[in-house]
């Protein structure tokens, strides 16, 4: 698995691709008689839905029986609950980290150091999962109450669509629950501009005429200019028509940090929250 995936997807089959792959085999064997070395954080490579459940899987086998089939935690052996903030690890190299050396002078033993790293990276991505879980997350807010704001007097469906309906001019957010947590989701509705996508900056152009436009940079090349306006209408322009490009990396999405009060944004963060697809394979 680990080698497999170093290896670089649809890398040609030239001499010099071999000759990198010959590489890559021999520091894949020299990797197997190395000491394990401990991780740094530069995320977790291991965490699709598969290996959640592989992680989850494993867990079941070998720790379930000190923190418990539902991870918790158990009183009696000390074993901490593991579905909230952790104390000793606050990403997924943390707890790797943890299993890979335990956790000395408390019954947290290292895992057994024949199982290869790959392994325990799944477990540290099925262990985040627990704190992502909908089930394991106490939200201030009300879902319904959000959902009612969310179509109704907030007016975010203009904007934004939810499994299918909506307008365009932001992000479909039908799974946003699970790309964002709830403080991420708060800061959303409260400064937007904090962090925008390119996908989102906006666009603001001058024709020879002096006709002005403005809306999301759709795309944007040497030669011309593409953007869509609040009416969710694409202008296309060469750059030869135009005499003023400015752009603006901030949002378009209104701050609602004084116009929504702090029990209307724990009823959308709610909301939002719930907005997970059923399926996770
Ligand atoms: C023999 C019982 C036992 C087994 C088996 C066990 N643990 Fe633990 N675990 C503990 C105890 C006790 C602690 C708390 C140690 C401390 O911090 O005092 C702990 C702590 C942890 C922590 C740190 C929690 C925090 O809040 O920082 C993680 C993560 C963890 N265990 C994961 C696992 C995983 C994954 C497995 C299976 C590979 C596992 N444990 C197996 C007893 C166990
Ligand atoms: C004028 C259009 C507009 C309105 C109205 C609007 N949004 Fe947005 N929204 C955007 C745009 C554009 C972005 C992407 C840029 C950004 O991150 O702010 C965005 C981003 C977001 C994000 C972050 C999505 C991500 O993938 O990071 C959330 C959550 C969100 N909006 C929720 C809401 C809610 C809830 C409302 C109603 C209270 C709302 N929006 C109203 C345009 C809008």
């Amino acid at each position: 698995m680990l080698f497999l995936r170093s290896i670089p997807i649809g890398s040609p089959t030239t001499a010099l691709g071999l000759a990198t792959h010959r590489l890559l085999a021999i520091a894949f064997i020299i990797g197997l008689f190395t000491k394990h070395s401990l991780a740094e954080d530069a995320g977790n490579l291991y965490n699709t839905p598969f290996d959640v459940r592989a992680g989850g899987n494993y867990f079941e086998k070998q720790c379930s029986r000190c923190h418990g089939f539902d991870a918790k935690g158990n009183d009696e052996v000390g074993a901490p609950d593991l579905t909230g903030r952790l104390r000793r690890a606050s990403s997924s190299a943390g707890i790797f980290n943890i299993l890979r050396s335990g956790i000395s002078g408390t019954a947290m033993m290292a895992v057994d150091p024949n199982v290869p790293d790959a392994q325990l990276w799944q477990l540290a991505a099925y262990i985040e999962s627990l704190g992502s879980d909908p089930a394991n997350v106490q939200l201030e807010g009300s879902a319904e109450a959000g959902a009612a704001l969310f179509a109704g007097a907030g007016n975010c469906l203009s904007c934004h669509v939810v499994a299918g309906q909506g307008g365009r001019l932001g992000p479909d957010l039908s799974s946003i629950g699970t790309q964002l947590n709830p403080d991420e989701l708060t800061l959303a509705l409260l400064e937007p501009s904090a962090e925008v996508a390119p996908r989102w900056w906006t666009l603001t152009v001058e024709d020879k005429s002096g006709k002005v436009y403005s809306g999301l940079r759709m795309n944007e090349d040497s030669f011309s200019v593409r953007i869509m306006d609040q009416q969710a209408q694409l202008w296309s322009f060469a750059r030869s028509q135009l005499v003023r490009v400015d752009r603006s990396e901030t949002s378009s999405m209104p701050s609602y940090a004084n116009s929504l009060s702090d029990s209307q944004i724990d009823d959308l963060v709610a909301y939002l929250y719930s907005l997970r697809p059923e399926m996770m394979p």
